[in-house]
């Protein structure tokens, strides 16, 4: 679907279909009035009988019958007016989309929904509009030609009502149009099957975004990592027949005058357990294991497609973790690349081995910042439920709070948890000088206190367990893989100075 944008009146576009926000409660139409007019005061009506309320998301039809220049017009409802924010623009956009394409629509115009309101900007309310319903029609078969492109709508107008709010909305426009492409690329990533979003398939999606936009590329090899000492990584890909692939990618590599900022992404492409195996119920959603690496690869894009002045590195180690006759076993003591020796206790405590190393590798570049997402634990579903917020340990304050913030803005939500040093209690080692696995209580942090020991500069780790995977449609959110971490960094990196 195309975006397009015009300033004008909703009333004088010429499109089959016209797209209205009202909020909760509210008796008139101040952005339609002229249109009800047109109507015989039939949408006042509606309101006034409260058969349509105007809460999030819901939509009504009405069908003009010759007296409008759209075929329908739809009122999607804004939610209450106290409480409006961008969310409530994305999701009011998604619920228009859906209804529009299942009507079979295929131009639309809207106006800019919540326009004036809650000191929203014209370039905030379209980017949300566009994230609301591009995302929306996200749809895995149709992208890979597994089904007929459904009955998508040609074209969404945005209609601004002065030119200056059109300026305004230009920004917003392009920057929803690239956080879109990437959320795209990482359900994508995420949504194919592990035996083709192996590590060797990610290391060719990292070489096109290199290729594109003049990024440098390091992807390592088994034989590179060894040569790298990065014993914690390499045990974890011990038991893959797949090969591993280390994945560095460089935005601005040259560019010593900006700041550098590196995103560590887990790749684990399938997560079996390795020899502490896993059970076979659910065993499939483990192709989402590598969705860390997916959002730092599709973030990566979004940086060269909006060339960020920053110099910011992605790194994201991939691998499978298999059971296998070589595979790791729970008690072997492993060397990692700043030294420390660590006792496998549970093969399938693999994510934070390969961190460990690539967290390890961040600090070559003297980095101001960097932010790992992995998912993790399902320890951090147990505690902050599925699909609520990725959990988040950070060492230092002004960070955490600009993450919570993006967060915010986003509906990408983050929520601190302690990094006590207490923790560290839990992963003491009799064999070496830690374990990888702390035991059943205070899985989360005894898990974010392991990746600390490998950190020596700001950092923040997300854990993105319970965020990958949508198992129930969502807004703007069909099940399957979420692309969860895209907009909150794209958010982030746009703010970062
Ligand atoms: N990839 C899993 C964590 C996970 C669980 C992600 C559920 C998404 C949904 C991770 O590698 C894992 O297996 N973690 C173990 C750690 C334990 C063995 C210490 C866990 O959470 O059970
Ligand atoms: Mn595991
Ligand atoms: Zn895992």
């Amino acid at each position: 679907m195309e975006i397009k944008s015009t300033v004008g009146n909703l009333q004088d576009q010429q499109v089959d279909t016209w797209v209205v926000g009202v909020f909760e409660g509210a008796q008139e139409l101040p952005t339609a009035a002229q249109i009800d007019q047109s109507l015989d005061g039939a949408l006042v009506e509606l309101l006034r009988r409260g058969e349509f309320t105007g809460k999030t998301a819901e939509v009504t039809v009405i069908y003009s019958l010759g007296k409008l220049k759209a075929e329908r017009l739809l009122l999607v409802g804004l939610g209450k007016e106290a409480e409006f924010d961008l969310e409530s623009v994305r999701r009011a956009a998604a619920a228009a989309i859906n209804r529009a394409r299942d009507l079979g629509a295929q131009h639309i115009a809207s106006e800019l929904l919540g326009v004036g309101k809650a000191n929203q900007a014209p370039d905030a309310l379209a980017q949300a509009m566009i994230e609301g319903s591009l995302l929306a029609l996200y749809d895995y078969k149709s992208r890979f030609g597994l089904k007929p492109v459904r009955n998508n709508p040609q074209d969404l107008l945005l209609v601004a009502s002065t030119q200056a709010e059109l300026e305004g909305m230009q920004p917003g426009i392009h920057f929803g149009q690239v956080s879109v492409q990437g959320v795209t690329l990482a359900r994508d990533l995420v949504n194919l099957p592990p035996n083709t979003a192996t590590p060797t398939y990610l290391s060719g999606v990292a070489e096109e975004i290199a290729n594109q936009y003049g990024m440098k590329l390091t992807v390592g090899d088994r034989e590179w990592a060894q040569s790298m000492s990065m014993g914690a990584y390499l045990s974890v890909a011990l038991g893959a027949e797949e090969p591993p692939k280390f994945i560095v990618l460089e935005h601005n590599p040259e560019r010593a005058d900006l700041p550098t900022l590196v995103l560590v992404g887990k790749g684990i492409t399938f997560d079996s357990g390795g020899i502490s195996i896993k059970p076979a119920d659910k065993m499939d959603e483990m192709k989402s294991d590598m969705a860390g690496a997916a959002a730092v690869l599709s973030v990566m894009k979004c940086a060269g497609e909006l060339n960020l002045p920053l110099h910011l590195v992605g790194i994201t180690p991939c691998t499978e973790n298999m059971p296998d006759g070589r595979a790791t076993r729970p008690a072997d003591v492993v060397t990692a690349s700043n030294g420390k020796t660590i006792e496998i206790i549970n093969t399938d405590a693999e994510g934070r081995m390969i961190l460990a190393d690539a967290l390890v590798y961040a600090a070559r570049y003297n980095p101001a910042v960097v932010i790992d997402l992995a998912t993790l634990t399902g320890a951090c579903v147990i505690a902050l439920g599925d699909n609520m917020a990725a959990g988040l340990f950070c060492t230092d304050d002004g960070l955490s709070q600009r993450l919570v913030e993006s967060g915010q803005n986003t509906f990408e939500r983050v929520w601190p948890m302690p990094l006590w040093d207490d923790y560290k209690k839990a992963i003491e080692s009799r064999y070496a000088d830690i374990k990888n696995s702390g035991g059943r209580y205070g899985g989360v942090g005894t898990s974010a206190i392991f990746l600390k020991q490998f950190t020596d500069y700001p950092w923040a780790h997300l854990d993105i367990a319970g965020m990958a995977l949508a198992d129930k449609e969502l807004p703007y959110q069909p099940v399957g893989g979420t692309g969860y971490g895209v907009r909150l960094l794209l958010d982030f990196l746009r703010r970062y100075q």
